[in-house]
């Protein structure tokens, strides 16, 4: 049963163990959990896509009691670290594997689509959802119709027919789906969302929808998690994303920050559909962390692989980190109109010190590429005078910044310079190979485990002190323990 995706196995192993005992261990600090990121927080959500950037193999999660899950490392990544110190017992579930029936209802992303065309032109808030309410609920019940069931359920009860609708936009035969839809289901609605131009998005780019709803016909019926498990909040993180949409396209599919973001959209409607409240959804929302691990990859996979990007031709250090930072704000930006308000954004680390680089390009005295923590340091220059702008302007907005040029200085003694993993040469680049290799023992004394990607022990120092700053430049202007508790 548990034969293809083992990571789903495990979470809904995890949720049948917690069962009615879940929350008797007393509240988190904020109710609920949202992380966006790449693969320095991917806890899976890459494993389902087709991707070179994947950690789904040995020795990746040599230290996590049921193996390999997706982490970019031996163990836990910052992010299962911070959800214990607020109080969770237990991890922040990807949000590939994350979905209710709600979200097999694939068509419900297209209202948030829509939402994001107005998006360029004007916030969208949580209350333009309730104008569609009708809309939404209508368009859900088409996958769960009598009619689709009877057809396509294996036990005529679950609408399983939803992948079959998926495997159908993975073949490029959107149009005729639509068609399709609308000649047989005695939902208008759904025409009438077609008519407000919505599906002409999915049309123009079908692949994302696609990878957005997440849906290959390999996944099981099954893999969904409970609905109310969203309301503590979703990990979005994926290997190789960028705040740029083309960042990592070299390595295949990625969910980049828009996607991400798109995706958090989802998760509000199936939160309101669950709360059927606004006012309840919108309060929640409010009181939720998030953190927003992004730019590696921008440099990393964009900026710095000048073969396969042009970016480092069209723009200068400078130019490309002011582009960077704008189009970051607006995300940002974004993420506070569907209700953030406790943003904490780690910035860039000093790429310029990972194995994988000084590897290519040979180190300075500093014992780092001097130029790669250059061009970074003009990226962190700029958030914060971005990170500034969004606590002076936007409403009730309380963004802080984890600074990982300062937590990752005078740590324990540990091995900085090489990877505990033999790396491959035929994988993504810098990953452990996948060998059926035996990493280093002593995975407590390195910070790297791959060349890109800390340890847990690497992990957990960082979590730790982005929680609890020890240095008053471990983050600004307060930590995330300040952020959650006032
Ligand atoms: C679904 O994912 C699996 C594993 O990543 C892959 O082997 C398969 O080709 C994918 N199927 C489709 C239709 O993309
Ligand atoms: C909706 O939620 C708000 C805030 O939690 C609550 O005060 C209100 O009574 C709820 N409304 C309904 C109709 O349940
Ligand atoms: C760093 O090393 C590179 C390559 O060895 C060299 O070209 C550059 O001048 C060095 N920079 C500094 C500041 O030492
Ligand atoms: C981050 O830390 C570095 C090094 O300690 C410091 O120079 C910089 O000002 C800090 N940035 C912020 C936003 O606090
Ligand atoms: C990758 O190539 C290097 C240099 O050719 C070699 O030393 C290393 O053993 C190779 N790694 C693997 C996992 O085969």
């Amino acid at each position: 049963m548990c034969g293809y995706l083992k990571i789903i196995c495990v979470f809904l192993l995890m949720l049948s163990l917690l069962g009615d005992n879940y929350g008797t261990k007393g509240e988190p600090q904020v109710p609920c959990y949202f992380i966006f990121g790449d693969s320095l927080v991917d806890n899976g959500n890459n494993n389902v896509i087709r991707s070179l950037a994947r950690a789904d193999y040995l020795p990746y999660g040599i230290d996590f009691p049921d193996g390999p899950t997706g982490r970019f490392s031996n163990g836990k990544t910052t992010v299962d670290v911070i959800a214990e110190l607020l109080g969770f017992d237990d991890y922040i579930p990807p949000y590939a594997t994350a979905r209710g029936r709600e979200i097999l209802r694939g068509v419900n992303f297209a209202s948030a689509a829509a939402g994001i065309r107005e998006e360029t032109g004007q916030q969208l808030t949580l209350y333009n959802y309730g104008a569609r309410k009708f809309v939404l609920i209508g368009v859900g019940q088409i996958g769960c119709s009598p009619n689709a069931l009877a057809q396509n359920s294996p036990d005529g009860r679950t609408c399983a027919q939803n992948i079959n609708v998926a495997n159908q936009l993975f073949n490029n035969k959107l149009r005729e789906l639509v068609d399709n839809l609308n000649r047989n289901t005695p939902n208008a609605k759904l025409i009438y969302i077609n008519a407000y131009g919505i599906f002409q998005d999915l049309i123009d780019n079908p692949f994302a929808f696609a990878e957005l709803i997440g849906f290959n016909s390999s996944i099981p019926p099954h893999a969904t998690a409970s609905g109310s498990e969203i309301l503590r909040g979703v990990n979005y993180g994926s290997g190789v994303a960028g705040i740029r949409d083309e960042t990592g396209y070299r390595w295949g599919d990625r969910i980049s920050m828009d996607m991400q973001l798109l995706n958090h959209q989802v998760t509000i409607l199936r939160i309101n559909s669950i709360l059927s409240n606004f006012t309840a959804t919108t309060s929640l929302l409010n009181k939720c962390l998030y953190t927003v691990d992004m730019g590696n990859n921008d440099y990393l996979n964009n900026y710095l692989d000048s073969k396969f990007y042009p970016s480092s031709r069209t723009f200068t250090p400078d130019m490309f980190a002011t582009i960077l930072v704008q189009q970051f704000e607006g995300q940002l930006r974004r993420l506070h109109s569907y209700g953030a308000r406790k943003v904490a954004v780690s910035n860039i680390g000093l790429l310029g010190c990972l194995p994988e680089e000084t590897r290519t390009y040979g180190r300075n005295a500093s014992g780092c590429v001097d130029f790669i923590n250059n061009y970074v340091q003009l990226f962190n220059q700029k958030l914060k005078v971005s990170i500034d702008n969004l606590n002076t302007n936007l409403p009730n907005a309380r963004f802080i910044i984890s600074n990982q040029t300062s937590i990752s200085t005078g740590g324990p003694p540990i091995v900085f310079d090489s990877p505990c993993c033999i790396i491959s040469n035929t994988t993504a680049k810098g990953q452990c190979s996948n060998n059926g290799q035996t990493p280093c023992s002593n995975r407590n004394q390195y910070v790297f485990f791959d060349n890109f990607h800390p340890t847990e022990a690497a992990n957990r120092a960082t979590a730790t002190r982005s929680y609890t700053a020890l240095l008053p430049t471990d983050s600004y202007p307060t930590d995330i323990r300040g952020l959650v508790q006032t």
